[in-house]
């Protein structure tokens, strides 16, 4: 089934999210549309899957014009859609997700018998292990995915439309769905593939469509060179492979020796890890996600409570202290979740921009915050670590993903360290802020800080890294130059090789 886009516009109030888009996506075809953080891709996906309803232009089905009035709708004519944010519910089991919530599909309701038996012929046609009758919420969101897949396949959808489905996923899943989607391509469905990963669309797409502030900017095919794509995606030229100067490592800055760490129900989850990074040295740790990467980032700046062994910093013990005892001793933390740990959603950009150091001087003094200080830095940083925002005075919550990661990034590298944690830093970022990130990250190197890189991204810790220590299961079990090939860590991370 062919799909194609004519002069389809949508505004926001004066914001042109889609402005007059042309495009089309041929029957069996992997489509990717490649674009930055609010480009327009999610809102002109939600006019063609029914979510939302276009100013003007018009839509054609194998050469027909259709009118797509809602989700139901658009998965009658054969158009399945899985969000970017999963729209599964939790506490349902994987078919009761299946069945439920189609009733007014043009195809009838599915009962739950006639889907247990659809369900299992996909299970075995796609060679998945997945139990129809287990709770969403008690699997792996690799998993979640495909539940979400098959959903939109058992709906016979024709054309399957995934935004950013990788965004999510560790690199081996990651791996697994591009599979799924050249398996769905030689079975004759057409997949429009949203992402902003330049590797993923070399990989697997057929053809490229590229879209900046709403506007089609260009197409492409696979074969076009990473900086070609990258250019067009942000309207300038882009260095993907930042220069590494040459940095003759220092004295040691982080050391850690026989650290176990225990999560709440006794478990261990790092297990008698020892590391060091010297002063203008990265070490990156690549691992798929909980292995005890995260737990290992946050013990240094003690917020797991269950941790053994030894931490120090210039040479100073620091395990077993507190949070501000890190902090004070020389350590930046860029934290995994920062929703969560890096920034106060509700409090103004200024004041994210002192949190660490609110209680001294010269943010305070006498138990009185220095506004005037606290504006001046805001101002000060805001320039130097191109945060897009209104002003100083703004809530970070209204931020997007990349701005918020440089407030964070302007708050920790500003401060007298050390040490540079750096946990997932470029998750969920487009192709500029991550430009932005691995220049910082670069630029502390060379001035001899330590660097700690924990991703998952195998083309950021090569990018990035002097060493990589390889975690699985809570060990270091190899520690290999930035030259080891994807392959060979892809094994180490999965406990293989060492
Ligand atoms: N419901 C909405 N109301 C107002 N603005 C919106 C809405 N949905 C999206 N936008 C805006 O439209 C632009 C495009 O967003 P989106 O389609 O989500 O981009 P992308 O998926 O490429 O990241 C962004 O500036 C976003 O803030
Ligand atoms: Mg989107």
């Amino acid at each position: 089934m062919s799909i194609e886009l004519l002069g389809i516009t949508k505004k926001f109030g004066t914001l042109v999210a889609n402005d007059d888009i042309n495009l089309k996506v041929e029957s069996g075809e992997i489509h990717a549309i490649l674009g930055e953080n609010g480009a327009g891709k999610s809102t002109l996906m939600n006019i063609v899957y029914g979510l939302v309803k276009a100013d003007s232009g018009s839509i054609l089905i194998d050469g027909t014009k259709v009118e797509i009035n809602d989700p139901a709708h658009a998965l009658s004519f054969g158009i399945g859609m899985v969000h970017q944010h999963f729209m599964l519910v939790p506490i349902f089991t994987v078919l009761e997700n299946i069945v439920l919530g189609h009733e007014n599909s043009k195809n009838g309701l599915l009962s739950f018998s006639e889907a247990r038996d659809k369900l299992s012929d996909i299970l075995k046609e796609f060679n998945f292990e997945i139990d129809p009758d287990e709770i969403i919420e008690n699997l792996p969101i690799g998993i979640q995915q495909r539940v979400e897949i098959i959903r939109a396949l058992i709906y016979d959808a024709k054309v399957l439309i995934l935004d950013e489905p990788t965004a999510v996923l560790t690199p081996q899943e990651t791996d697994e769905l591009l599979n799924i989607m050249r398996k769905l391509k030689a079975k004759g469905t057409s997949i429009i593939f949203i992402t902003h990963k330049l590797r993923e669309v070399k990989e697997v797409a057929d053809k490229i469509t590229i879209i900046r502030q709403g506007k089609v900017v260009g197409t492409a095919l696979p074969s076009a060179s990473k900086e070609e794509l990258a250019s067009l995606m942000v309207g300038r030229q882009v260095d993907l492979l930042p220069s590494k100067k040459l940095v003759e490592p220092g004295a040691s800055v982080l050391s850690i020796e026989n650290l176990s760490i225990y999560n709440e129900s006794g478990r261990k989850i790092v297990d008698n890890l020892s590391l060091d990074i010297k002063a203008g040295e990265i070490l990156a740790i690549a691992g798929v996600q909980g292995n005890g990467q995260s737990e290992l980032a946050r013990a240094i700046v003690n917020l797991e409570l269950n941790a053994t062994g030894s931490i120090k910093i210039n040479n100073k013990e620091i395990l077993g202290e507190n949070v501000s005892t890190s902090l004070n001793s020389g350590v930046a933390f860029i934290p995994e979740s920062r929703e969560i740990d890096g920034i106060i959603a509700s409090f103004s950009i200024a004041e994210n921009l002192v949190l660490d150091v609110h209680d001294q001087e010269p943010v305070s003094k006498f138990g009185q915050l220095n506004h005037r200080y606290i504006e001046d830095n805001a101002r000060k940083l805001i320039s130097e670590f191109d945060i897009r925002a209104q002003g100083i005075f703004e809530s970070a919550s209204s931020l997007s993903g990349g701005n918020k990661q440089k407030v964070v990034l302007a708050r920790e590298l500003s401060r007298k360290v050390d040490l540079v944690i750096a946990s997932q830093p470029t998750r969920g970022l487009d192709v500029g802020s991550i430009e932005f990130v691995y220049e910082r990250l670069l630029a502390e190197r060379a001035s001899n800080r330590a660097v700690l890189l924990i991703s998952s991204e195998l083309d950021e810790v090569a990018a990035l890294a002097d060493r990589i220590a390889v975690i699985y299961k809570g060990e270091i079990v190899g520690v290999v130059g930035p030259e080891t090939s994807r392959e060979k860590l892809g094994l180490m991370m999965a406990g293989i090789a060492s």
